[in-house]
């Protein structure tokens, strides 16, 4: 499956910091990921690292100076802002921040910024008593107000033996951040509720009842929602998963636990998608001591949990769109188009859960998409590739609300 990177022209400034050494690892992969990437290094940057390591992980030339006598022709101080889709400050120093926040235009960097209209994201490293001096951070302020995305630095120990927020961000949360900036935003103002995960039915202090659910589909949901620009808040029953950049986890551990979470953030949600696989019912009684094999059996009375996507479909907002999912060993369709019809939903993705390659636990996914209008059985692909499918459905589903009430959500 191409990246959402391939294709796209990204520029990375690169100024004088240690952090630029992690900064060769970006560009290695974002080249890797056929994006076109155009290094631009600061004369300082150039002290910390070579433009010979960028030049060879990214596949072109570096930049550096403003007139480049051999390339005069190109107008590389415009030319590289103008045609980014994508441009990236990072390791950013304070200098830096200091001068674009100055609309400065004294060199290659600071210049293409100002010529870019591409989204730009600025990547803060330096030592954190500089990070958090009231400058920088007044400086900070003002390339949010440009609509410059600033990312807040990691916090710990420093090339400086000094401790505190001023490191450069982890790969994966960058890139979550990078992604959003070169993707379609189709779900902004979306305010996407989103559950994920099993949940687990104490029986007593070590036991529980639960499934084989992984949350790989609600988290690629979750990360995919962020990246088309939608607010999104994930119930999270327990998983071996770190919650998505951008996205607002609330972590359950019952169906009742997810109840109430739901019950709480519903109301304002415009979209709510209901990937977790809930238990239906629950040990009658939780002991609070561990019990005894010493018995000669155990039967277990189990009490009905209550069935949360039901209830969404009796309380749903006006234009709120309810989308659930069924996990189905037999019927795929008929058990589908129940379950949309008896939970009062907008959408229903129907899941074989009998298959090695779809359903539970596994990255891949093979869905039966079913809404009032049409039934569509989606590709076999990656979880993520369907979750972008379900948001297309999504999508339409909104415009063709909106064009039939002429107008707002
Ligand atoms: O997490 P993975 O390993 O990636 O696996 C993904 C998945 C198979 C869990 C997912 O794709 C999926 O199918 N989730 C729904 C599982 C499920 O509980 O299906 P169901 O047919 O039992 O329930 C129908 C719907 O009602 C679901 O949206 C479920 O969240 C909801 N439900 C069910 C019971 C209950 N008490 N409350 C509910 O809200």
């Amino acid at each position: 499956m191409r990246s959402s990177f391939a294709g796209k022209n990204i520029v990375v400034g690169v100024t004088g910091s240690i952090a630029a050494f992690k900064v060769a690892g970006w560009v290695s992969t974002l080249a890797k990921e056929e994006a076109q990437v155009s290094v631009i290094m600061t004369r300082s940057a150039r002290e910390f690292i070579a433009p010979l390591t960028f030049a060879a992980l990214s596949g072109n030339p570096v930049h550096g100076e403003m007139f480049d006598p051999v390339r005069a022709e190109r107008m590389d101080h415009i030319a590289l802002g103008r045609d980014a889709d994508l441009v990236l400050v990072a390791p950013a120093t304070a200098d830096t921040i200091a001068r674009l926040a100055g609309g400065l235009a004294d060199d290659l960097l600071t210049t293409t910024v100002l010529a870019a209209r591409a989204p730009v994201v600025v990547c803060p490293a330096m030592n954190s008593r500089m990070y958090l001096h009231p400058a920088t951070q007044d400086n900070i302020g003002r390339l949010k107000k440009f609509g410059y995305q600033v990312l807040t630095p990691a916090a710990g120990m420093m090339a400086c033996r000094e401790e505190g927020p001023g490191r450069l961000p982890e790969w994966e949360d960058v890139q979550e951040i990078l992604l959003r900036a070169v993707t379609e935003q189709d779900l902004v103002g979306e305010r996407v509720l989103i559950t994920a995960g099993p949940t687990r039915e104490h029986l007593d202090p070590a036991r529980f009842l639960s499934n084989r659910s992984s949350g790989k589909m609600g988290y690629a949901l979750a990360r995919t929602a962020f990246r088309r620009g939608a607010e999104v808040h994930l119930v999270s029953g327990p998983v071996a998963l770190p919650c998505p950049a951008g996205v607002r986890r609330v972590s359950i551990q019952t169906a009742r636990e997810m109840h109430a979470a739901v019950s709480q953030l519903a109301d304002a949600a415009s979209v709510i998608v209901k990937a977790a696989a809930v238990a239906d019912f629950r040990p009658a009684v939780e002991e609070r001591e561990k019990v005894k094999k010493d018995r000669a059996g155990l039967s277990l009375e189990l009490s009905r949990n209550p069935d949360i996507l039901h209830e969404l479909g009796q309380t749903k907002k006006e234009g709120q769109i309810l989308v659930g999912f069924a996990a189905e060993s037999s019927n795929l369709e008929a058990e589908g188009r129940k379950k949309l019809a008896t939970k009062n939903l907008d959408l229903i993705a129907v899941n074989n859960i009998c298959s090695d390659s779809t359903g539970f636990e596994c990255d891949t996914n093979q869905i039966l998409l079913i809404d009032r209008e049409r039934e569509v059985l989606l590709p076999m692909t990656g979880k993520e590739q369907t979750a972008d499918m379900i948001w297309d459905r999504v999508v339409e589903l909104r415009r063709q609300r909106q064009e039939m009430s002429g107008g707002g959500r």
